[in-house]
């Protein structure tokens, strides 16, 4: 695992972008794993920067989010599809068939999961998953539990997750309970994971997922098996 301590939050998007863009010069029809929440848009609005400079071409790639909102379409501000496109997609020659993010509002939940798993396995797993982590250690949503979830799988949030991202919607009562979210299989199946944290407030659940016992009380302890997992964070001020 490596360790990348940035001086403050543009500095962390910078280096984030950096091994993104790498990623996508090296390999230009990768599968990148995308994340959402605050902690990714300045990297995004790198990635978007170069490729109206004409450096970064999106012309070949894919992308597959970790979760989505279950109740929520791509046309609600508030849902994860209407984040990627509004700070990523819509600003970069990617095909937005080649973009992919879990249906919120599939009536089926479980053939939804199986669909997005496949769809994972068919497109070869990501060449790299950018992760951020929740106050209670989640990554995607895969909240505190007695296991590890390997599949894309409905979820209950954790009430600090609820309490976390109710600062994004109108009161806590309009945040969604539910959820979809790309299982364990799923994200440590990357060849490459970037996990991106920023903030006094995720120091500790940050130092105990990476050092810490591996355990499902705190999911992002299991990076700790990946072969290949940068971190990139500015924990020390906000
Ligand atoms: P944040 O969320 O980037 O908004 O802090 C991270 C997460 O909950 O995974």
């Amino acid at each position: 695992m490596k360790i990348i301590r940035t001086k403050n939050y543009e500095e962390m998007s910078f280096e984030a972008a950096k091994i993104m863009a790498a990623q996508m010069v090296l390999k230009p029809q990768s599968v990148l794993g995308l994340a959402t929440g605050s902690t990714p848009i300045g990297m995004y609005e790198q990635l978007v920067k170069w490729n109206k400079e004409g450096k970064l071409d999106f012309s070949q790639i894919r992308s597959v989010n970790l979760d989505e909102y279950c109740g929520l379409d791509g046309e609600n501000d508030q849902s994860y599809r209407y984040f990627m496109n509004h700070h990523l997609f819509n600003h970069v020659n990617i095909d937005i068939n080649n973009t992919h993010v879990p249906n919120g509002k599939a009536v089926d939940t479980k053939a939804e999961c199986e669909r997005y798993d496949a769809l994972i396995e068919s497109l070869g797993g990501t060449d790299i998953q950018v992760l951020g982590i929740g106050p209670d250690g989640h990554i995607g949503f895969n909240e505190p539990d007695a296991v590890f979830t390997k599949s894309t799988h409905r979820v209950e949030l954790d009430p600090s997750t609820v309490e976390a991202n109710a600062r994004f919607f109108a009161s806590i009562d309009d945040v969604p309970r539910f959820a979809l979210t790309m299982g364990m299989g799923g994200i440590m199946s990357a060849k490459k994971i970037l996990l991106m944290a920023n903030g006094t407030k995720k120091k500790e659940i940050l130092e105990k997922a990476l050092f810490g016992p591996i355990t499902p009380e705190i999911p992002a302890s299991i990076l700790q098996l990946h072969p290949d997992v940068t971190v990139i964070c500015c924990v020390e001020n906000d």
